[in-house]
Formats: structure tokens, C-alpha cells, sequence
């Protein structure tokens, strides 16, 4: 999935390469990431490159086709044979970017109840993680500052990643914040409901074998309870300008994205 259209990237997934401008940032589902680093990525011109779209298609096609959902290998195939595009949003309905699934605009597919419900026993596969690592390394590497949105990019996908952030918040909050989400899309779902949710989706993403949510060593935790995200954004971007400094990342690496970064 996505595999082609990485190749034209033309990178190479090197886990190990220089991936000092690469802004990791793991934690658990409604933690707050993806509206973090899209402020973040505004602020720093940097790209957003949020993984779980990746997951969440492939589970799309798979729910779609009928595929056996235990069947890690089968799923893996259905990885390699369909294609995943992040491209520009064609239309201003609160979506960040489009998603196209073989062509097709699923942007909002992607966030039923149905996916919800099933990605994480998708995404505990091995040989599904595996087909998707590489496509997700070879972004990484192919650009200047990207901000990368995930459960492992800062223990498995990029491990050498420059900043590595861990945004967490309780169960409770992440239902508000999932609940007040769907309510501007116009759904209505029960706090009780998502809570629980929330926290099987998160068991299942925290004892899979492969590459489970948990922080890299050297990750900064945020616990976000409480914290409006202008404070989060801003102390994210304060850790970022830290470790440029502390890397030695040059002026004219970064360019625009460090003389966008707050005094
Ligand atoms: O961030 P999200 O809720 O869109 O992610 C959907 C699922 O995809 C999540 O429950 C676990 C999986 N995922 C993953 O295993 N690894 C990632 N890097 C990103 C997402």
C-alpha cells in the first residue's frame, strides 16, 4: 500500500539515516497528536505525515473485500496490492487532507465506527507492520522536517528520530475530546461507550508483539490533562527548537522551518 507511490520518493529506508528533523510523536488513540502536530508541522513548515491513515485504509479494504481479518499474511498481500495517497484537502468539511484509497476519496470512511473497531486487530499483525514500515521509513527520509504521527515511530519506525514526543492523557479526557470530535462531524456517540473504546483499542495497540505503543527510552512524555493545546504546541515547539540546537542542525538545514519556529 502506498508502496509505489513512496518509490517516487526516491529514499531510502534506512532506519539508521540522519533523521535529526524528524519530529515523532506516539501515544494513545485522542491523545490530542494529530491537532498538535498539524500546528506544529503549520508552524515549523514542516510536513505532516499522520501513520494511522495507513492502518486505517488498509482495514477499510479488508473490511470491504471481505478478508479474513486474522489472516496477517492475506493482509499484508492486500497491503502491497492497493495504494494509499495523502494528498492537498479538495474540500473544506474539517478534513486535514484527503486519503485516497486506490483513487478513491476515503477520508471519512477511514473514521467509521467499523474501522475504529477493527484497525488495532489489523494493525497487531506482523507481516501487516512489516509491509507498511518500509513506506513510512522512506517518507521519513525524503523530505526535510516532517512531523510524524504514530503508536512506534519513535521505538520502531524512526528510532534516531531528532525529537521524540509522547503525548498521553486519560481515558476520560481522550472520550471528551473523541466525543466533542464527532459532534462537530455531526455524530452522536455516548461518553460511557467511547471510554471503553478507547481503552480496549489502546490494550490491543499496548500487548501486540510487534512494535507496541509504548515510549521510546529517550521519548518526553506530556501528560495533556488539562492543558489547552496552544500550551501543548508550544512547549512541543520549544523541545523541537532544543534539540535542533542541541544536534547541531544548521540554520540553512531547516531554513524557513526554524525562522517560523516562536522566539
Ligand atoms: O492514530 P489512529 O487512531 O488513527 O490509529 C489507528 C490505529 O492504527 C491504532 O489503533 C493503532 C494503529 N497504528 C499503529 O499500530 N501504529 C502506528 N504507527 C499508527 C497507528
Amino acid at each position: 500500500m502506498a508502496t509505489d507511490g513512496s518509490r517516487a520518493y526516491g529514499a531510502s529506508d534506512d532506519p539508521h539515516g540522519d533523521h535529526r528533523l524528524v519530529i515523532a510523536i506516539d501515544g494513545p488513540a485522542a491523545a490530542g497528536k494529530t491537532t498538535v502536530a498539524r500546528a506544529v508541522a503549520e508552524e515549523l513548515g514542516a510536513i505532516l505525515l499522520d501513520t494511522g491513515v495507513l492502518y486505517r485504509a488498509l482495514t477499510l479494504k479488508a473490511l470491504r473485500s471481505n478478508a479474513n481479518l486474522g489472516d496477517g499474511d492475506a493482509l499484508a498481500g492486500l497491503a502491497r496490492q492497493h495504494h494509499i495517497d495523502i494528498v492537498p484537502l479538495s474540500r473544506d468539511d474539517g478534513r486535514l487532507y484527503d486519503v485516497l484509497l486506490d483513487g478513491d476519496d476515503v477520508t471519512w470512511e477511514i473514521r467509521t465506527s467499523a474501522v475504529d473497531a477493527n484497525v488495532s486487530i489489523v494493525a497487531a499483525h506482523s507481516p501487516v507492520r512489516n509491509a507498511l514500515l518500509p513506506v513510512q521509513r522512506r517518507i521519513a527520509a525524503s523530505r526535510g522536517a516532517i512531523v510524524m504521527v504514530g503508536r512506534d515511530i519513535g521505538t520502531t519506525v524512526v528510532p534516531n528520530a531528532g525529537t521524540k514526543i509522547f503525548l498521553n492523557a486519560s481515558a476520560e479526557e481522550r472520550a471528551r475530546r473523541r466525543q466533542h470530535e464527532l459532534q462537530e462531524r455531526g455524530v452522536e456517540a455516548e461518553i460511557g461507550q467511547l471510554t471503553d473504546d478507547l481503552r480496549r483499542r489502546d490494550e490491543l495497540d499496548r500487548s501486540r508483539a510487534t512494535s507496541p505503543l509504548r515510549p521510546a527510552d529517550d521519548a518526553i512524555i506530556i501528560d495533556t490533562d488539562g492543558q489547552s493545546i496552544d500550551m501543548v504546541v508550544e512547549l512541543v515547539e520549544d523541545l523541537v527548537r532544543t534539540a535542533w540546537d542541541r544536534l547541531g542542525v544548521p540554520e540553512t538545514a531547516t531554513g524557513i522551518a526554524r525562522g517560523n519556529l516562536r522566539a
